[in-house]
């Protein structure tokens, strides 16, 4: 069996190591292909590969074309929209990811870029705390959930709403349960982002919904550039000059954005699950799941193309 680690943006190397070992242990050979620029050096890399570990990068029909001998693709971390399900499928390919394992890295990015932005990006003014601030969760997964722990450590007031989470378990967490997505914009003077990009949510956080917030809000992005309707936003913060917005995903229209100085920020590249901790977690359980396909036929975490 060979097992490739197709990483255009590279874990560390502690995690490489980890997951070596568990491919070795298992007598599998592991081969490498990291910041790799062109998608002609993926073609190649997969043409004779069993497996495929992964992060943002894209698994689309032409890659799987050349994957002739692929069976898994292990998306090492939480989102997968960065893999086409449907072409997957028809080629016969089991997709998984690794939920939850680099959640706790990307929950305290959520705090290093708002501390950031409500110190007005450390201009030597003085800028405002976190402490006593309504603070929305947009989607209570496990991103969402370490998001909430965290603040509740700086004193914040946290609210969460999730389509697909009851106000039940909500409230268990310790978190006021909003009762839509528009009442959670409309309460709160932070809003953290922890929805996935699928077909119901791209563009989703739009005008009007953002328009609901309060005077000098902050919308923090550390879910996806896709759930953002950047035409919409851009028209807003011209018009609202109140509003910041903070970012782990560099938007299409950055230089835009960049425009309004002293209330925007984009990290160069998404940084949020970039520790040592999170590439480990999240690569060793990749390999560990690979290793359970082929040995017992193990398919927990494998994901499946949502209904349209
Ligand atoms: C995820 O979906 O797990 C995060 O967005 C991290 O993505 P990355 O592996 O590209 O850093």
């Amino acid at each position: 069996m060979k097992v490739l680690i197709a990483t255009e943006k590279p874990f560390a190397a502690v995690a490489v190591e980890g997951i070596k070992k568990e491919i070795e242990a298992a007598g599998y050979e592991l081969a490498m292909l990291e910041k790799y620029t062109e998608k002609a050096q993926l073609l190649e890399a997969v043409a004779d590969v069993d497996a495929v570990i992964i992060r943002s990068d894209k698994i689309d029909a032409e890659v799987l074309d050349a994957a002739k001998q692929l069976k898994i693709v292990v998306r090492a971390g939480a989102g997968y929209d960065n893999v086409d399900l449907e072409a997957a499928t028809a080629h016969g390919v089991v997709v998984m990811n690794t939920p939850g394992q680099n959640a706790n890295a990307v929950a305290e990015l959520v705090f290093g870029l708002l501390v950031f932005a409500v110190r007005g990006f450390y201009n030597g003014k003085a800028g405002t705390e976190l402490m006593g601030k309504k603070f929305g969760i947009l989607a209570f997964g496990n991103v969402g959930r370490n998001v909430a722990r965290i603040a509740k450590g700086f004193g914040m007031d946290v609210y969460a709403y999730d389509a697909f989470c009851p106000a039940d378990a909500i409230e268990a967490a310790g978190v006021h349960a909003a009762n839509s997505q528009d009442e959670l914009f409309e309460a709160c003077d932070i809003v953290s982002l922890h929805i996935p990009a699928t077909p119901e949510t791209k563009q989703s956080i739009n005008k009007a919904l953002v328009g609901k917030m309060k005077k000098g809000a902050v919308l923090v992005n550390t879910a996806r550039k896709e759930v953002i309707d950047e035409s919409g936003l851009l028209e807003l913060m011209s018009e609202r000059t109140d509003l910041r917005y903070v970012t782990d995903i560099k938007p299409d229209a950055d230089a835009e954005f960049a425009k309004m100085e002293g209330r925007y920020f984009s990290t160069p590249k998404k940084m949020g699950a970039q520790t040592a901790e999170a590439n480990v977690n999240a690569g060793i359980a990749a390999a560990k799941q690979i290793v359970g396909f082929f040995k017992d036929g193990c398919t927990k975490y494998q994901v499946k193309k949502e209904a349209e």
